[in-house]
């Protein structure tokens, strides 16, 4: 179902969206659709069918009707997992037991249909200003998700391995809205390691026609069951020519936008994308091993990195598979690289297992070395060090 709206222009307007259906909710779309303090972004009659308009459409308030004589709390989920606009529930019947459920809930508020199309967008105006009050309070700036790259100048390291599960565990365990960008443009092989088979991937979006914002990212990306959404790599290898660095470096920027945490997995070379990737990393992880040429490797990277001027109080060095009995310590890596290892990941068979059956180990085996050590990097990742902090454990780790 959907409406036309009126031409005038989008700023200042109230973003709204509707979800579900009641006796009187159609009509009222219409009055919406052409009340000019309004935008009525879309309608759609069941929620799960407006996940990536509630993610990405920058809503100010979520209108959601429902026949019910109880509150839809199912469905007020899923819109909550997705957007944290304020929810004005449209009712109509009975509906005194839903006013009561109401209270508990987070609702903005509840209205009886019919009522004067006046009387809703007053309600509509003043959820949204609540709504932009309590978020100005408790998200300091909506533009601000942290960009954290993985990167090993070898292949075969475990950065997939280590992308994937630490994004499914930010996404699952940390609460953060988290994407997963997937830069190994010729290879990507993220989707396969999370058993998704995504019909959109980062060419379709970069080729798409028209600006590029986050209502048009979120139409792109493939949303895993832990909540975690993915921009997977092209298909055919041959179309990786056409992301750009430029286009890369527009990405991310929007991307910083909608989600909390953007964490990029890499291909072992410093191209284009990588250097746009770089630019806008606020954490880098450098991926080891205990083998020899991967630490010269490494070691070669650190140096690229600092030609680069990439500040290297943003590189975390992260020993995987620290483990194997391979005749070198961890201690002889950190002199190599005159650097303290930041994370140790041990070598774990229930790694192989996992992947073979696309599903990453923290959800697999949650027991499992791996995964607990997964789930520590994730909880540094999602609660970075103030500066200072860092710069004093930094100071003494070389002392
Ligand atoms: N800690 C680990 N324990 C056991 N196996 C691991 C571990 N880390 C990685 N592996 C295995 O190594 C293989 C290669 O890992 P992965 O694909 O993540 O490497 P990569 O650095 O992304 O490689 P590429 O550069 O080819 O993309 C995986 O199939 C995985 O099974
Ligand atoms: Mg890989």
């Amino acid at each position: 179902m959907s409406f036309e709206t009126n031409g005038s222009a989008t700023h200042d307007r109230t973003r709204v969206f509707v979800t579900g259906s009641c006796e009187g909710s159609a009509t009222l779309c219409q009055a919406l659709a052409h009340q000019p303090d309004l935008e009525l972004v879309g309608v759609a009659e069941h929620v799960h069918e407006a996940t990536g308009a509630l993610a990405g459409g920058h809503l100010q308030v979520v209108l959601h009707a429902t026949s019910d004589a109880t509150l839809p709390s199912d469905e007020l989920a899923v819109i909550r997992e997705h957007t944290r606009a304020p929810i004005i529930v449209l009712a109509s019947g009975e509906a005194s037991q839903l006013m009561e459920q109401a209270l508990e809930e987070d609702v903005a508020d509840v209205l009886l249909l019919p009522q004067m199309p006046e009387n809703v967008f007053f309600a509509i105006r003043k959820a949204s200003h609540s709504g932009r009050r309590s978020l100005g309070a408790t998200v300091p700036s909506a533009s601000h998700g942290r960009i954290v790259t993985v990167f090993s100048p070898k292949g075969g390291t475990g950065k997939t391995v280590i992308t994937t599960n630490l994004a499914t565990a930010l996404a699952k365990h940390e609460g953060k809205r988290t994407l997963l960008l997937d830069l190994d443009l010729q290879f990507g092989d993220a989707a396969i390691m999370l058993g998704l088979e995504p019909e959109k991937t980062i060419y379709d979006l970069v080729v798409a026609p028209g600006e590029l914002d986050s209502e048009k990212l979120a139409g792109y990306v493939t949303r895993h069951t832990s909540g975690l959404e993915i921009l997977p790599a092209p298909l055919r290898p041959e179309d990786a020519e056409l992301v750009t660095e430029a286009k890369i470096g527009a990405l991310l920027e929007v991307a910083r936008q909608s989600y909390d945490v953007i964490m990029v997995d890499t291909s072992p070379f410093f191209h284009g994308p990588m250097l746009a990737t770089l630019d806008q990393t606020d954490e880098l992880l450098l991926v080891c091993s205990l083998d020899v040429p991967t630490i010269k490797n490494v070691r070669l990277s650190l140096q690229t990195l600092e030609l680069l001027s990439f500040p290297m109080r943003k590189v975390r060095l992260v020993l995987n598979r620290s483990n194997s009995k391979v005749g070198m310590k961890e201690g002889e890596v950190e002199t190599a690289l005159e650097r303290k290892v930041r994370f140790q990941i041990p070598s774990d068979r229930a790694v192989p297992l996992a992947v073979n059956r696309g599903n990453p180990v923290v959800l697999a085996d949650a027991g499992s070395d791996f995964a607990k050590a997964l789930r520590d990097v994730a909880k540094a990742v999602a609660n970075p060090e103030p500066e200072r902090q860092a710069r004093r454990r930094r100071f003494f780790a070389k002392a």
